[in-house]
C-alpha cells in the first residue's frame, strides 16, 4: 500500500458474512476505498455493490487487482483456491472460517498465506468479543485459582433454513461437514482461549437430519494440558426460535464465571468463594475488555488498521489452523466411537 492512501478493499463472495463485514467496515469510520467485488451469483454481487459502493468484477483476479486487502467470504470449499490467488498477488487476506473443508486444506491455506508474508486475519471473530475477553481475564486471575472444568453449549437451528437459508451448508463438498466445523470451530477456539491447549478429546456425533456427512449434534469431552477438563455440546436443531445461542460456564477453584445471553455483549457474571458477585454487560463490558488488553473490538477495523500499518493482524491463519487440528481430533474420535485422540499442540 502506498503512503497514507486509503486501503483499497475487495470482496470475494457477496453473501451474509460479506455483508456483515461491509457494515462493520462502515461502522469503523475508517477511510477505505471500496474496490471490486465478485460473486458467481450476479444478482448478489450487484445488490452488494449497490449497498456498499463496491464495483462488480467478472472474476476473482479482477477483484484482487483492484485492492490491497481482500475478504474471502465465499462458501468454505472456495477459500483455498481464492486465498492461493490473493497470496500469489501479495494482497492482504481476511479469510472466513473454516479455512477449508479438511485439515489438509487448512494446512495448505495457512502455509501459502504465511509463506507469502501477507497481512492476514481469520473470521474467528470471538477473539475480539468483549464477553470472552472479560471471561478469560476472570478465569486467568490468580484469585480464581486453577480452572477445573468448562461447560460449553452452542445451539442453533440448522442453517439450511430460516434467515440463513444456505443450501451449501447441507452439501458436504462445499461445507466439509456440519455443526462442529462450520459453526463450533469458534467454540473450539474459545475453549482453548479460556482454558489453554486441549491435549486430548473423546467425542460422539449424530446426524438427525440424515444429510450425508453433515453431522448435527456433537459432544466432546476435553482434557486440557493444564489439567482442566471440559465438555462441548454443539447442536443444529429445527427450533427456529433459537438462531444461535451459547452458554459457557468456567469452574475455577474459587470462582464461577458464566457467559450467557449474547456472546458479544454478555452478560458475563461471576461468583467468588467469598460470595462476591459481579455482572457486566453491554458498554460496561466493552470498557472492561478494552482495559484488559486494549484490543480493538471491531475485527474489521483491527484488520484494516493492521493492513494500513503493514503489521501483523490477529487472529491469523495460525490460530485458525490450531482450531482445525482440534476439530479434526474430535471428528477422528467420534468416527472411532469415542476413543480418546490426542491433539496436544
Ligand atoms: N465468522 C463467522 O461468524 C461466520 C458467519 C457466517 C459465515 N461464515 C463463513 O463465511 C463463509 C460464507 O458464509 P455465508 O454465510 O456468507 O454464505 P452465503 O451463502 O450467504 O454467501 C456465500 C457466497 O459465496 C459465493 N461464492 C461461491 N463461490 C464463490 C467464488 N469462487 N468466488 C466468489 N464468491 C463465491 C456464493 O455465490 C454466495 O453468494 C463460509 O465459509 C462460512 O462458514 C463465518
Amino acid at each position: 500500500m502506498a503512503g497514507s492512501a486509503p486501503v483499497r478493499v475487495g470482496f470475494l463472495g457477496a453473501g451474509l458474512i460479506a455483508t456483515y463485514h461491509s457494515k462493520m467496515i462502515r461502522r469503523s469510520g475508517l477511510d477505505v476505498e471500496r474496490a471490486g467485488v465478485h460473486d458467481p451469483d450476479g444478482a448478489r454481487a450487484a445488490a452488494f455493490a449497490a449497498a456498499s459502493g463496491h464495483r462488480v468484477c467478472p472474476g476473482p483476479d479482477e477483484v484482487i487487482e483492484t485492492c490491497d486487502a481482500v475478504y474471502i467470504c465465499a462458501w468454505t470449499s472456495e477459500h483455498l483456491p481464492l486465498a492461493r490467488r490473493a497470496a500469489a498477488a501479495g494482497k492482504a487476506v481476511f479469510c472466513e472460517k473454516p479455512l477449508a473443508t479438511t485439515l489438509n486444506g487448512a494446512e495448505e491455506l495457512a502455509g501459502i498465506v504465511a509463506a507469502a508474508g501477507v497481512v492476514n486475519q481469520v473470521g474467528l471473530v470471538l477473539r475480539h468479543s468483549p464477553a470472552f475477553r472479560v471471561a478469560r481475564a476472570l478465569v486467568a486471575d490468580p484469585a480464581a485459582g486453577r480452572v477445573m472444568a468448562v461447560v460449553f453449549r452452542d445451539d442453533q437451528f440448522i442453517p439450511v433454513q430460516g434467515h440463513y437459508g444456505s443450501t451449501w451448508r447441507g452439501d458436504v463438498a462445499r461445507a466439509g461437514s456440519g455443526t462442529l466445523l462450520e459453526h463450533s470451530i469458534h467454540d473450539v477456539d474459545m475453549l482453548e482461549y479460556l482454558a489453554g491447549p486441549v491435549a486430548s478429546v473423546s467425542a460422539r456425533s449424530a446426524e438427525f437430519h440424515a444429510i450425508a456427512g453433515i453431522e448435527d449434534a456433537v459432544t466432546a469431552s476435553l482434557g486440557f494440558a493444564g489439567g482442566a477438563i471440559g465438555t462441548l455440546a454443539s447442536v443444529w436443531h429445527d427450533n427456529l426460535a433459537r438462531p444461535s445461542l451459547r452458554r459457557v460456564e468456567a469452574f475455577c477453584e474459587r470462582r464461577h464465571v458464566v457467559i450467557d445471553g449474547d456472546d458479544w455483549t454478555g452478560p458475563v457474571s461471576w461468583t467468588d468463594a467469598d460470595a462476591t458477585v459481579g455482572h457486566l454487560q453491554g458498554e460496561a463490558l466493552a470498557e472492561e475488555a478494552a482495559g484488559i488488553d486494549g484490543l480493538e473490538a471491531n475485527p474489521d477495523r483491527a484488520f484494516l488498521e493492521a493492513v494500513a500499518a503493514g503489521r501483523s493482524a490477529h487472529p491469523d491463519v495460525s490460530v485458525a489452523l490450531r482450531a482445525h487440528r482440534v476439530v479434526a481430533a474430535i471428528y477422528e474420535s467420534a468416527a472411532g466411537g469415542g476413543a480418546a485422540v490426542g491433539c496436544a499442540p
